[in-house]
């Protein structure tokens, strides 16, 4: 979380190049923002609290204006959003920015303070812009300075420093769970802590490695490790579209992410799809027919809901290719003592790529032997780095903070890898793979279908714009689908929504039920169907009100429900991504209704890269 920006380069550029790439890194944290710019030999630095607007309208009147800067959207962690914890920090003749956690900041605060230093600040962050300062004082060079304070600094960082007495560079430093992306421009620079930043300005970027130091000039980006030794990084082609980190035309960002689906998922399906051969190829990704046929285990391990997802893949992975699948918390699986080795496949799956509790436990895993393919789609990310393969999903950047496009990619991805497994495993047969591809290939129709349900959720979620409580059930695939919706209701819109398991309900959250808490149920065409309906009349029974979410052409459906929110019919599993389309808009519905902020909710933050 928190956003990291900087720019070198052309006199009149740099206060825009920042906003704008603070504007499309918001989604990472937005309790306050700052910029600093050096002009000349002058730093000049303004911080505001709260989101980019209000930074915005205060540099309107009076623009910074020179050619090296740094800029930071801020999600806290140590110390309350306030003006005077928002980055940039200054010391002296230093300037920094700061995405991570100083996990030893109170022994360094209190060294700091009994050398006489003053500290103005709560945060963990003032701390290493004050020993850069100090290095700076005794002689040292701003990157000598930078390279002497990491290597005292524990936690994670990814932090870019400028200093008015070297004010044509900017020092980028990264270490841990905090991305940084370094990118070469035309006689100019950038750095950001994520792609969208830089989009509009180059196509070429270098992903930071933990303990490397890029030294970032107009004409040049030298990177060193932290011994100073010069390495060379390879420099990478930016694949995503700019037009598609866009709002182009739509009021927010998540409500093009949904309508983007059909897209999203076809180009997730792309090439892969094999319909003659009855084959999968997962860009070329080897897997040795005998590991598959020995395999013991698929762990799933994710956050939020990319974990949501994984529910689906692991029922999906015993069903294809009988390979028992488990689902963990990545921050749970990180802490437990997973029975994982080399008979095993780890399957991180991260929209960002970057979610640290999910980059750790992968590591873990990997340490452990199993072999890692990662489900990922932000390109060069760590954990596409880190993991032995990687499936892209091809969704596009992912603005909204609430996951719509992702989650969907994501359960086409999966299924993907578990044909291929299937056929590997000998469980599939051509015959099977090749119907379940004629499947996948309607899916991007279907899915538009049931966007063209919109207006009539519309009217739906009117009528429960006012309920403080929700309760969403589901059975077998259905039962993830539940707690995505939930989970989607409660980031955008506040209402208190749990998702449950529908054979679950009568041993607990029947309690709950009544006229005040309405039951959203997933009742689309499954294995379990008529025992969901059973659920449905037992929630009314009781007073409940409840919304079905069903195929077209059931027409009994409406004797169980008092409103339906109908998607085409599809056979399993891909009857999961057409139920949750009707959420997703549902939840943004109502968030609208309420006025919420869609893109960016009170107190998430679209990448969680702290524990
Ligand atoms: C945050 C986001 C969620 C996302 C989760 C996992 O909580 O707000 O939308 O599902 O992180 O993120 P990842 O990038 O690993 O998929």
């Amino acid at each position: 979380m928190c956003g990291i920006v900087g720019y070198i380069g052309r006199k009149e550029r740099a206060q825009d190049v920042i906003l704008d790439g603070l504007r499309r890194l918001e989604y990472r944290g937005y309790d306050s923002a700052g910029i600093a710019i050096n002009h000349g030999d002058e730093l000049r630095v303004v911080r505001t609290l709260g989101k980019l607007l209000n930074l915005e309208s205060a540099l309107r009147d009076v623009p910074l204006v020179g050619a090296v800067g740094i800029g930071h959207t801020r999600w806290a962690t140590h110390g309350r959003p306030s003006e005077r914890n928002a980055h940039p920090h200054r010391v002296g003749t230093v300037a920094l920015i700061h995405n991570g956690i100083v996990e030893n900041y109170l022994s360094l605060a209190k060294e700091l303070q009994s050398a006489g230093c003053e500290l103005t600040s709560d945060t963990d962050t003032e701390v290493i812009a004050h020993l850069i300062y100090e290095a700076r004082k005794s002689g040292a060079g701003l990157i000598e300075a930078v390279r002497e304070t990491v290597s005292r600094i524990e936690g994670s960082y990814a932090i870019a420093v400028i200093d008015e007495r070297e004010s044509d560079r900017i020092v980028v430093a990264k270490n841990g769970g905090s991305p940084a992306i370094v990118a070469p421009g035309d006689g100019e620079a950038f750095l950001a802590s994520d792609i969208p930043a830089i989009l509009p300005y180059t196509r070429q970027m270098i992903p930071l490695e933990d303990g490397d130091i890029a030294l970032l000039r107009a004409e040049s980006i030298e990177i060193f490790d932290a011994a100073g030794t010069r390495i060379e990084r390879e420099i990478r082609r930016i694949q995503w579209d700019p037009v598609r980190a866009e709002k182009g035309g739509y009021d927010r960002f998540m409500q093009k992410e949904i309508y983007e689906q059909p897209r999203a998922i076809s180009d997730t399906i792309g090439a892969r799809a094999l319909e003659e051969q009855g084959e999968i190829d997962l860009d070329g990704i080897e897997l040795d027919p005998k590991w598959v046929e020995e395999l013991r285990g698929i762990h799933l391990i994710a956050m939020g809901t990319a974990r949501h997802a994984c529910l689906i893949g692991a029922d999906i992975f015993e069903r294809a290719a009988r390979i028992p699948a488990t689902v963990d918390f990545s921050a749970e699986y990180r802490y437990r003592d997973p029975v994982v080795g080399d008979r095993h496949l780890l399957i991180p799956v991260s929209q960002s790529g970057e979610t640290t509790d999910t980059v750790v436990a992968a590591r873990a895993g990997r340490e452990r032997g199993a072999r890692t393919l990662a489900v990922c789609n932000t390109q060069d990310s760590t954990i596409a780095r880190e993991c032995d393969d990687v499936l892209y999903t091809h969704c596009g950047p992912e603005i909204g903070v609430a996951s719509t496009k992702c989650f969907t990619g994501q359960i086409v991805a999966l299924y993907l890898i578990a044909l291929r497994l299937g056929r590997l495993r000998g469980t599939l047969d051509r015959g099977a793979v090749r119907e379940a591809i004629v499947d996948l290939r309607r899916l991007p129709r279907l899915v538009e279908r049931a966007l063209q349900s919109w207006n009539a959720i519309e009217q739906v979620s009117r009528r429960y714009a006012h309920f403080s409580n929700f309760l969403f059930l589901g059975r077998g695939l259905g039962y993830p689908v539940a707690m995505e919706g939930a989970l989607k209701l409660k980031e955008i819109s506040y209402i208190h929504a749990e998702g449950y398991a529908a054979g679950e309900m009568k041993h607990g959250p029947i309690a709950l039920i009544d006229e005040q808490m309405p039951v959203l149920l997933v009742a689309t065409g499954s294995p379990t169907y008529e025992k969901v309906l059973a659920n449905a009349a037992e929630a009314r029974a009781r007073g409940g009100i409840v919304i079905a979410i069903a195929d077209e052409g059931n027409t009994e459906i409406r004797d169980y429900a008092d409103d339906v929110l109908f998607v085409p019919p599809a056979p399993e599993p891909l009857s999961a991504v057409l139920a949750t389309i009707p959420l997703q808009i549902f939840a943004y519905q109502i968030a609208t209704l309420k006025g919420t902020d869609v893109d960016q909710p009170r107190n998430l933050a679209k990448s969680v890269t702290v524990e």
